[in-house]
């Protein structure tokens, strides 16, 4: 197969775009003409209620060779899969600090649905809070079968391997260092381009994933909205059967129509996939001392009721240079409300000298004590502090106000590393004037 290349892209997230991949599909003036051109079907995909305020209402109208209404029932999916949702009630939260290995990859062949792990989530899929946290790790590409979650959108990091995802509204490639948002509710594809692929997948119950506020930083910085990347319509007119796979609260459901489901001919509107380049992030930092909250870093965030309490934000810790006088550079020491998922796309994470590699990942819970190992911290205290570039490295965060369960299996995995608490022992106790030398 020759290398795919992406085509043309929309640009510009939130932006209310137009596409047609046959001239004239595109109704002008109106989203649902009496009789839409060459037969297609006028279809609105709501990601938002109608109701939804101005700013916040994100809606496409899709044209399409046939309407999604047509299919049989859903039947239970029968395959045994690692995909959970909330509530997460297999095995007690942990208030330890956890971390695991990478996920391997398979040897047999194994799709994005079938290779999907969900790692840790909180609140309740029933009620639209909370999240799931999903491994992948996928050896085969899907064929005549496409997913798609009704629980929430998808937020995709790839770590390893490019994926074309195949979707209803066009078709965008994914490579690591980039990431994709898939809308809850739209059926898409994933093709593998170079052989296996690896990553993680933040399945969003709540509020829609948006820009962050910039507040005193001002208009540019962080994720530019131009920068983000929404794929031209572009369709399989296929008589081929394609099972579709919906994840429905929390269980997967199947049926089998008669045809593609990607036979949107032309959309327009605000809701769509997107892909952004987390190279092209415009990263902020301290240019005197103390280096800000990692906020700083936020990439996308999905709000909750409560203002300034995301649902879940999208962290990440991209090369940069630190210039920092009289800091401590690396994370400090803390103690969050928010709870902490963390993955490593590439390099290593500054505030971990090893043992979070690359595919791996990090779980620290509500008000549990992290910050730098032992090694990372005699290092940054004992470091000359001339300016310094941190680079070829990309760790990530997945923050959420509330505590995140894990599953079952990221328990009981023997990915799960059992001596993670031994990076933050041994640290010499500070000596305080006038009580002699430390003894332990
Ligand atoms: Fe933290």
């Amino acid at each position: 197969m020759p290398d795919p290349v992406q085509g043309a892209v929309l640009a510009g997230a939130g932006n209310h775009h137009a596409t047609e991949a046959v001239a004239g599909a595109l109704p002008q003036g109106r989203n649902s003409p009496q009789k839409a051109a060459f037969g297609l079907y006028a279809e609105q995909f709501s990601g938002t209620a109608f109701t939804a305020p101005r700013a916040e209402n994100r809606r496409s109208w899709l044209y399409r060779m046939r309407p999604t209404a047509s299919h049989g029932p859903f039947m239970p999916y029968g395959r045994d899969t690692l995909i959970r949702s909330a509530p997460f009630m297999e095995v007690p939260p942990s208030p330890n600090r956890l971390r695991w290995d990478p996920i391997a990859l398979p040897a047999d062949p194994v799709d994005f649905i079938d290779g999907l792990v969900t790692c840790a989530g909180n609140g309740d899929v029933a009620t639209g809070a909370g999240c799931a946290i999903h491994l992948y790790a996928v050896s085969a590409s899907m064929v005549d079968r496409a997913f798609v979650s009704t629980d929430g959108e998808l937020l995709i990091v790839p770590q390893e391997g490019r994926l074309r995802l195949v979707t209803e509204q066009g078709v965008l490639l994914v490579e690591p260092l980039q990431i994709a948002l898939v809308p809850r509710g739209l059926r898409f594809r994933v093709e593998l381009i170079d052989g296996p692929a690896r990553g993680y997948v933040c399945e969003n119950y709540g509020a829609l994933f948006r820009l962050p506020e910039l507040g005193p930083i001002g208009a540019n910085g962080l994720a530019s909205a131009r920068d983000f990347d929404a794929p031209v319509a572009a369709f399989e007119d296929a008589e081929t059967p394609c099972e579709i796979v919906q994840k429905f609260h929390g269980r997967l459901w199947t049926t089998t129509l008669d045809h593609s489901p990607f036979d949107v001919v032309a959309w327009h509107g605000n809701l769509a996939p997107y892909r952004y380049d987390l190279r092209r992030f415009n990263t902020i930092g301290t240019v005197s001392f103390d280096h800000p909250d990692p906020s700083i870093f936020t990439v996308l965030t999905a709000p909750s009721d409560t203002p300034g309490t995301a649902n879940i934000d999208f962290a990440i810790f991209p090369p940069r240079w630190m210039v920092a006088e009289d800091t401590f550079r690396p994370p400090w020491f803390h103690r969050n409300v928010m709870s902490e998922f963390m993955g490593l796309i590439e390099g290593a994470y500054d505030a971990k000298v090893g043992g979070f590699a690359p595919g791996g990942a990090s779980l620290h819970n509500s008000m549990s004590g992290h910050g730098p190992d032992k090694e990372s911290h005699e290092r940054a205290v004992a470091a000359t502090l001339s300016p310094q570039k941190i680079d070829g490295t990309m760790a990530f965060m997945f923050e959420t106000r509330h505590v995140l369960t894990p599953t079952r299996w990221a328990v009981e995995t023997d990915l799960l590393q059992d001596d993670y608490d031994t990076c933050w022992q041994g640290f010499r106790k500070a000596q305080l004037p006038g009580r002699g030398e430390e003894t332990a």
